[in-house]
């Protein structure tokens, strides 16, 4: 009698503890070349706790990308599409980097993608408002 009672109040939590997916694709550029070995990576980033890097890929000899990332959880995962890259980048030991947000929309609730994030040709020249450096990565990845 107990047990069932334990059952039914914890059986939905452990239930929405669900597999939850998201993906991410496109193509970067630097002014008018295609830009090749560029890292890219998919964070889910908490309220409390360290960031969480889901996946992490780089881009072809033609620029393009697909990173798909994974996750469990009871809330829905917050991701961003972080870019790890050296366009205009004259500082040889590190890079430019860039965090840009993913639409929940995107963020499904399965194993496997059925709506990927079409993030489209990005020109990395651009100068993003949220831009930092990055020396580590390269050295420590
Ligand atoms: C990494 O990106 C390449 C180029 O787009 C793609 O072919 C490959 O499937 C990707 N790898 C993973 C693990 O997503």
């Amino acid at each position: 009698m107990e047990l069932q009672i334990l059952f039914v109040l914890f059986f939905p939590l452990a239930f929405s503890f669900r597999d939850q997916i998201v993906g991410v694709r496109g193509k970067l550029s630097c002014n008018n070349r295609l830009l090749a070995g560029a890292t890219v990576r998919l964070i889910e980033k908490n309220y409390i706790g360290p960031d969480v890097i889901l996946a992490e890929n780089k881009t072809d000899y033609q620029g393009s990308y697909v990173v798909i990332g994974t996750g469990r959880g009871v809330l829905e995962m917050s991701v961003f599409l972080r870019i790890f890259h050296d366009c205009d980048d004259k500082v040889i030991p590190c890079q430019r980097t860039v965090s840009l947000r993913v639409p929940s929309t995107y963020i499904s609730r399965g194993t496997t993608v059925n709506n990927y994030f079409e993030a489209g040709t990005m020109n990395m020249a651009f100068r993003y408002p949220d831009e930092q450096r990055s020396c580590t990565d390269r050295i420590f990845s």
